[in-house]
């Protein structure tokens, strides 16, 4: 079986750049994939040994005058493999819009990076159930993959990270077996036949050292995204030794 992935979103942290090095040695491990802010990028792949380098946002044009934004091109020839794209993050405090993620996913695509789609219904919508969460999610694929096919990516290059926005830093995962049901539901919606696709999904939301082994022992859930415990060193070698059981 795959060794399941680990994607280390730092957000907007550590402060300082020492302490981002530090934390990529005790962290860096096979199939992870580390997320530092743009700042410490450099140094950051500077001791990277095995993990993975990724970018938690990338712009959806390659070149231009676009102030402020970073291009996905620029990335990809910095040695950056993977891209974070439509965190409930920036859905939320940017305005990103389904339409703006999916040309982000795209160009994404397009240039070579590996695309990591987060997708999640906020609590008023969970409240009405999981079939209430999968008609939410599964419009959200529609909108920021529209078009996708006609791309032909890589059948492995999408990954689809499904993270309840309610569970996003609030210590309050998901149930495991919920999150399972609803990684089964966005394969079945992503199939061939709807855009020969095979994603990987990983679930987010306060994943720690104590939920990690429950969340990962289901086929269907591929690895995880995780915010807070990624910056507590002994925190994220333990994710990292039960997931690589
Ligand atoms: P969290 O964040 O692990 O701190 O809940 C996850 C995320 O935002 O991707």
């Amino acid at each position: 079986m795959n060794r399941k992935i680990l994607v280390a979103n730092w957000k907007m942290n550590p402060q300082r750049e020492s302490e981002a090095i530090k934390l990529t040695k005790a962290i860096d491990a096979k199939n992870v994939v580390i997320c530092p802010p743009f700042p410490f990028f450099k140094s950051v792949k500077s001791v990277i040994k095995k993990a993975s380098l990724g970018a938690q946002d990338a712009f959806w044009e390659e070149r231009g005058a676009y102030t402020g934004e970073v291009s996905p091109l620029m990335l990809k020839k910095l040695g950056v493999d993977y891209v974070i794209i439509g965190h409930s993050e920036r859905r939320r405090w940017l305005h990103e819009t389904d339409e703006m993620i999916n040309k982000k996913v795209k160009v994404a695509l397009k240039v070579g990076l590996k695309a990591i789609l987060c997708v999640g219904e906020p609590l008023s919508v969970r409240k009405k159930g999981l079939q209430a969460a999968k008609n939410f999610v599964k419009n959200q694929l529609r909108e920021d993959l529209k078009n996708i096919y006609n791309l032909k990516p890589k059948t492995y290059n999408l990954i689809v990270a499904y993270e309840p926005i309610w569970a996003i830093g609030t210590g309050k995962p998901d149930n495991p077996k919920e999150t399972a049901e609803m990684s089964r539901f966005i394969k079945e919606y992503l199939k061939p036949k709807t855009y020969n696709l095979k994603p990987k999904v990983l679930y987010g939301g306060s994943v720690t050292s104590l939920n990690i082994g429950r969340i990962l022992e289901y086929n269907e859930i591929q690895g995880a995204l995780v915010g807070g415990a990624s910056l507590k060193v002994n925190e994220f070698k333990k994710i990292i030794k039960i997931a690589s059981k």
